[in-house]
């Protein structure tokens, strides 16, 4: 059978290797940028690296007006907040420069200063009416792939839900990538964010969306988390263990933003809105157990996902070696030393119930999802990962 029809979006100009950041200041002049706001992940402070973006665009002649109240999974109010002020300044430029909270607070920014009201009104899919200002991302971990995709997720205190906005507009003119960025990592946040990763690799590789062109980024994603995580966990100053995972946390992104994920964010999504746990270790969590649920669906891809984290599957009938993928990444998850068991960060049968509530109401990713999956699912997937 012919593949379907499939279309693929990426950031126009993307910047990747060792001092890759070097270029900031000419991509901001190349986009006419004036008025830079630059919105930096605080925890980067200490390290100087938001100073070394800053000092970038200054180079080149453009103000800069500094924004580091970034929320870890970011608040609606927090994002209107900042664009307030950058629209206020008369900002003709977002640059973000951090994790995926400070990515997510640019995109929603970059958005609000060509689109009018509040980033609630952009909840969903495709309502911003045009693209934001030009923006420029630059990650400092590898995992999110925010510095790519048509998503943004944040937090809204009311509902204690993270509530998405999809749309086209918030891809980034400009991604630069630069490993170097990532050397001060802590180990704990190497491992959660490569998980996140793997998670974007696998889902994307396995969604009812996933075409040849995805194909080719996501399986190298897992075969490059899979040669590189253990290592950048051990020792963060390897660079070849560091510029491997910038590069698959790249290619992973590239991949959901074309494929999408499917159950392991949607089941994650409401742990980190019900419980405020971080967006990597809740995909971590469910990781093996969403593979597993999923295999039957194509055991040739899974089968495919075992071998490029290096299984020896020679020999093994489709269904063990589709196997080996969860197990396989069961220990990775195992020797990177996050969280494996739900209970392990509190939560206990009784919360059980409002988590399959809000994972059945995740139907942008289900409907990428290659197994149905009906609520006595979720609970029965949720109650193994307990
Ligand atoms: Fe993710």
């Amino acid at each position: 059978m012919a593949d379907k029809v499939a279309s693929f979006r990426i950031p126009a100009h993307i910047v990747l290797g060792c001092g890759a950041a070097e270029a900031v200041g000419a991509e901001a002049k190349r986009f006419g940028g004036r008025r830079a706001f630059l919105i930096g992940d605080p925890n980067l402070q200490k390290h100087g690296v938001v100073d070394r973006i800053m000092e970038g665009l200054k180079a080149e002649g453009l103000e800069v007006k500094l924004w580091t109240e970034v929320e870890p999974e970011p608040s609606v109010q927090s994002v209107d907040a900042a664009a307030g002020v950058a629209r206020e300044w008369g900002s003709n430029l977002v640059v973000g420069v951090g994790g995926g909270s400070a990515l997510d607070t640019a995109k929603g920014v970059a958005l609000l200063l060509r689109n009018s009201g509040t980033l609630q009104d952009y909840f969903g899919i495709g309502l911003a009416k045009q693209r934001g200002v030009p923006s420029i991302l630059i990650p400092t971990t590898s995992g999110t792939g925010a510095e790519i995709t048509p998503n943004s997720l944040f937090y809204v205190p009311a509902l204690r839900e993270k509530k998405a906005v999809v749309s086209a507009y918030t891809i980034p003119d400009v991604a630069i990538v630069d490993p170097l960025l990532t050397l001060t990592v802590p180990p704990s946040v190497t491992a959660a964010t490569g998980i996140d990763a793997l998670s974007h690799a696998v889902e994307s590789y396995t969604s009812l969306n996933a075409s040849p062109m995805t194909d080719l980024y996501a399986l190298e994603a897992v075969r490059l988390i899979g040669t590189h995580l253990r290592t950048a966990v051990a020792n963060g100053s390897d660079l070849a263990a560091r510029e491997g995972m910038a590069r698959a946390s790249f290619y992973a992104g590239v991949a959901i933003g074309n494929a999408g994920t499917n159950i392991v964010h949607a089941l994650a999504y409401p742990l980190q809105g019900q419980h405020r746990i971080t967006h990597g270790v809740a995909n971590s969590l469910l990781l093996p157990y969403g593979m597993e649920f999923n295999a039957l669906s194509n055991l040739t891809k899974f089968a495919a996902v075992a071998e490029a984290l290096g299984e020896p599957i020679a020999g093994l009938s489709p269904r063990a070696a589709a196997a080996r993928s969860a197990e396989a990444c069961r220990l990775l998850s195992m020797d990177v030393g996050i969280p494996r068991r739900m209970s392990e960060v509190g939560i206990r049968q009784e919360h059980i119930g409002a988590l399959v509530e809000g994972a059945m109401k995740m139907t942008r990713l289900w409907a990428n999802n290659p197994r149905q999956v009906r609520p006595e699912d979720a609970k029965a997937i949720l109650e193994k990962a307990l």
